[in-house]
């Protein structure tokens, strides 16, 4: 049986870092507002000149660096984001040629939050069907440039940031005590798509526009259809929540990642949290807080890795993995 599995990961966060009081310096809101109702205490935003591009190349260059392999090894780079350095080409592309690639392709994927999750199951799905080899896969965003600093409801939920992951095809006998990707579900419903959206766009107003949710619903529908795709993934390879080493959600909001944990019987021990260091940085939580967890000698080879997401369109999905 073809299988993919992950040789390393890496991250990268901008230099500056705003903390909830340089946020209330701008906006009317407060620390105990922001940690209250979010948990995020700080959130790292990229430099003028710094794209989404060059965030997803560092933190691929520590991956590679991680995993030990060269960059030319590489022949496929999914990279997830929502705000490309440009409407066309993809930042995939971008990153391809700033890491010396020239074989292989590279392409962007665009599921919001669930950008991550949806990269790892398309990665995963190309190299099982021997499209690939050895893949990159990506998570950078750059959400500070479609923030409205105006606008309170917003602007404090969200950060900049890219982690990445290289993944190899092996062959294996296709058990859950494999390493690799075990199974995944990816899920969408267009019906949502006015819940939380970019008011902008090159065919419907020729601007890149600005992020707007509609937070109480979005938080209404997330914690339900979380645990739908963790259940499928359950379902699928026979493992429950006892099973698991580590829950590494999509890093939105503290109280929605606990909420999930809790309605799954995840111990809170299991869970890890980085959106109290860097915010909600949509398709690139996920790697971030991986990588965090594994360089902070929490997730370690052999371990049962459940990865979860849910974002605009809505879009949702989980991906089961032994690392
Ligand atoms: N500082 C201070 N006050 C604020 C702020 C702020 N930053 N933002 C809103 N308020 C005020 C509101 O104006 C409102 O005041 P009012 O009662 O006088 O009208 C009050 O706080 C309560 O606002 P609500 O929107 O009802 O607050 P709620 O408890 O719903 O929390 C939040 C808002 C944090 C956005 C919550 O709804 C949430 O977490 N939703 C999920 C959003 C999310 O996680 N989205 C991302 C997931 S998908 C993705 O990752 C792309």
């Amino acid at each position: 049986v073809t299988r993919s599995k992950i040789l390393g990961c890496g991250s990268y966060l901008p230099a500056k870092c705003l903390s909830n009081a340089d946020l209330a310096a701008m906006v009317d809101t407060s620390d105990e507002w922001i940690v209250q109702r979010t948990g995020i205490r700080q959130r790292h935003v990229a430099a003028e000149g710094e794209f989404t591009s060059d965030l997803a190349t560092e933190a691929a260059r520590a991956a590679l660096a991680d995993a030990g392999v060269e960059a030319q090894s590489i022949d496929l780079i999914v990279l997830a984001t929502a705000t490309p350095d440009n409407t066309f080409p993809a930042s995939a592309v971008s990153v391809q040629a700033k890491l010396g690639i020239t074989t292989g392709f590279a392409f962007d994927v665009q599921a919001v939050c669930s950008g991550f999750v949806y990269a790892l199951t398309t990665a995963d799905a190309y190299l099982k069907a021997g499209l690939a080899k050895r893949a990159l896969v990506i998570g950078a965003e750059t959400f500070s440039r479609i923030l409205d600093w105006n606008d309170r409801t917003t602007c404090v939920l969200f950060g900049d940031g890219a982690g990445a992951v290289v993944l190899e095809a092996c062959e294996g006998e296709g058990a859950v005590s494999d390493q690799g990707i075990l199974t995944s579900h990816l899920r969408s419903d267009g019906r949502h798509k006015d819940k939380l959206f970019v008011d902008g766009g090159p065919s419907s107003t020729q601007t890149t526009g600005f992020l707007r949710m509609e937070g109480k619903e979005v938080f209404k529908h997330a914690v339900g259809m979380i645990t739908d795709v963790i259940e499928d993934a359950f379902a699928a390879t026979g493992l429950s929540a006892e099973d698991l080493d580590w829950f590494i959600p999509h890093q939105a909001n503290k109280r929605i990642i606990d909420a999930s944990a809790k309605k799954l019987g995840i111990a809170p021990e299991k869970v890890v949290t980085t959106v109290d260091l860097h915010g909600n940085t949509s398709a690139a939580s996920i790697p971030l807080a991986l990588c965090h967890a594994v360089r902070d000698g929490r997730v370690k080879r052999g371990d049962l890795v459940l990865l979860e997401a849910m974002g605009g369109g809505f879009t949702w999905g989980s991906v089961l993995l032994r690392w």
